[in-house]
């Protein structure tokens, strides 16, 4: 097949949403649909004998929540479809945020009886902003649930989006009846139908057919004709070029537990979801997606099999034909690598892959040499814009359990920190050990845990006050009064740690020629 083509037949998205509003559940349904799977509960149920465990999974599978984040690939109709998985808990939304620097598309998950949840409004924004075409996707529609204009309100007051309705769900609760499919005019009906299959359509003629009066009360009939009346009289109509800019998001309804909705979503999910295209470059220009082989570097990730203790970085193809064994250079590194073992992931299992294309996701496996935003380039030398980092939000000090152990303290505390798993401060002063910083609480429960079991370092931590880190832009001069504590990060980059938003105001207000950046430069 011609570049081209491979390029068009591919849809790159993540899901997000909060835990428990089905993602497992639809993603389960969605490779059911494809055929990559045969039985439900396969996502799930993946830890079975002769899967690779991690010392990941026995975190996840201890606390019940998934930690790892990775990209399964499937097929269906002539498309070839790559989802990124990303942790629902929010103690791990930076993993999510980088994901999404990967995806073409979003797919916005909510339950239909609490819509957009509290902890994950900031990745929503993130898409937001980042100008992602989001599709919305209301679950669990068998159970009551709140009603779809009020989501829609939602949806517009906390992020600007136009949620525009594709189809309307008739009944909630024990009532659901179906939704209405706004672009023909006919029902899909609810009923329990077997895991692969369609629901059946009804009202080949349109709300007066008598399929439909015999389906629905009379109340029903006219509540769904007031809804269509409303939906087409005060609400925008769907615009593809708004959805494309990030603008308008389409809204879909169903019960991904009950299989209805799930392939009629991928059908429209597959028309108008983007295929891979150009990615801009950091000194202006672009990369376009027929130019040679080029990707980046969004998740290292370690120990993906234990017994072989390796390293995954896994990279988005951005442009060009990728064929194994094929050299391309290390930017960051200014070497030439041969990528030899590139993998694919389905779940936790890995195949070796010989030829990719833009928008997939290579597995590369090589110690030490590849951290979040390397790019391979098989075009010379060129940088995308930074994979972005959130400011962390809780710190702690290290103490080692054997004193002795500093040198392996620090070489694994590096390594996990260049996964992006903890930030690395060092006091300004000089100090044996650094301050740690993380947006989310758990991510020092999975260093704590990598450090003891990967690195034989166990250590004890001691929460600190603060609770943000600003970087002073253009670096030192250091501000000659302050709150907080000055430090450098890892890369040698000044910052102040805050205990709380009064330090960092009147640090601002006694130094007014500095300026604090939330992220690093
Ligand atoms: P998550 O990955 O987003 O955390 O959610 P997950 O799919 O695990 O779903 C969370 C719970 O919601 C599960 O129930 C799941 O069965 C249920 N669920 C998902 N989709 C629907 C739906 O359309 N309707 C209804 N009524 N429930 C739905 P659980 O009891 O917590 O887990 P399980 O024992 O069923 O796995």
């Amino acid at each position: 097949m011609q570049l081209n083509e491979e390029i068009q037949r591919r849809r790159t998205f993540a899901i997000i949403s909060h835990p428990d509003a089905g993602k497992t559940t639809l993603t389960e349904k969605l490779l059911l649909y494809s055929g990559a799977i045969d039985r439900a509960g396969s996502v799930k149920g993946r830890e079975g004998a002769g899967h690779a465990q991690s010392d990941w999974m026995e975190i996840e599978q201890e606390r019940g929540i998934s930690v790892t984040s990775a990209a399964m690939q499937f097929e269906y109709q002539d498309h070839v479809i790559n989802l990124l998985d990303t942790p629902g808990h929010q103690d791990f939304s930076e993993d999510t945020y980088r994901a999404l620097t990967a995806a073409d598309s979003v797919v916005m998950l909510l339950d239909c009886a609490k819509g957009v949840e509290e902890q994950t409004k900031k990745l929503f924004r993130v898409a937001r902003e980042r100008a992602l075409p989001i599709f919305t996707f209301v679950n669990k529609l068998d159970r009551p649930g709140r009603e779809p204009v009020e989501l829609i309100d939602e949806v517009e007051e906390l992020f600007g989006l136009h949620a525009v309705p594709m189809t309307w769900p008739i009944g909630s609760g024990t009532d659901f009846k179906g939704v209405y499919v706004r672009a023909t005019g006919q029902i899909q009906v609810f009923e329990r139908t077997k895991a692969g299959r369609k629901a059946r359509v009804a009202g080949e003629g349109g709300l007066d057919d008598p399929e439909i009066k015999a389906l629905l009360t009379p109340a029903e009939l006219q509540q769904l004709r007031d809804d269509v009346e409303l939906m087409d009289h005060v609400l925008p109509p769907f615009d593809l070029e708004e959805f494309l800019a990030g603008r308008q998001s389409p809204l879909f309804f169903g019960s991904a537990l009950n299989n209805f909705g799930v392939a009629e979503f991928l059908e429209e999910f597959l028309a108008m979801a983007p295929a891979p295209h150009s990615r801009p470059l950091k000194d202006g220009g672009e990369v376009a997606v027929d130019a040679p082989f080029t990707a980046f570097v969004f998740k290292v990730q370690a120990n993906m099999n234990k017994a072989h203790r390796d390293r995954v970085a896994f990279a988005r193809i951005v442009s060009g034909r990728f064929e194994r064994g094929m050299d391309a250079l290390h930017v960051r590194g200014a070497k030439s690598i041969k990528l030899n073992y590139p993998h694919m992931f389905f779940g936790r299992d890995r195949v070796i892959v010989d030829e990719a294309f833009p928008g997939d996701i290579l597995g590369l496996i090589n110690p030490g040499m590849f951290r979040i935003g390397d790019v391979l380039s098989a075009a010379g030398p060129l940088e995308f814009h930074a994979v972005p980092r959130f400011s962390p939000e809780q710190f702690v000090s290290v103490r080692l359990a054997d004193p002795g152990a500093r040198k392996g303290f620090l070489k694994g505390v590096q390594q996990i920190a260049e996964e992006g798993v903890v930030q690395v401060f060092w006091p300004r002063g000089g100090a044996p050990l650094p301050i740690l910083g993380a947006v989310g609480r758990l991510q020092f429960d999975v260093l704590q845990h990598r450090l003891k079991t990967e690195y034989a370092c166990p250590v004890i931590m001691e929460p600190r006050g603060f609770q943000m880190a600003r970087w002073l832009q253009g670096g030192w001069p250091e501000p000659s009064r302050f709150w907080g504590e000055l430090v450098e990060d890892s890369e040698g980059n000044p910052a102040i740690l805050f205990e709380n938003d009064w330090q960092r105001r009147t640090t601002q207000e006694k130094n007014p020629d500095l300026t604090f950046l939330d992220h690093p430069q």
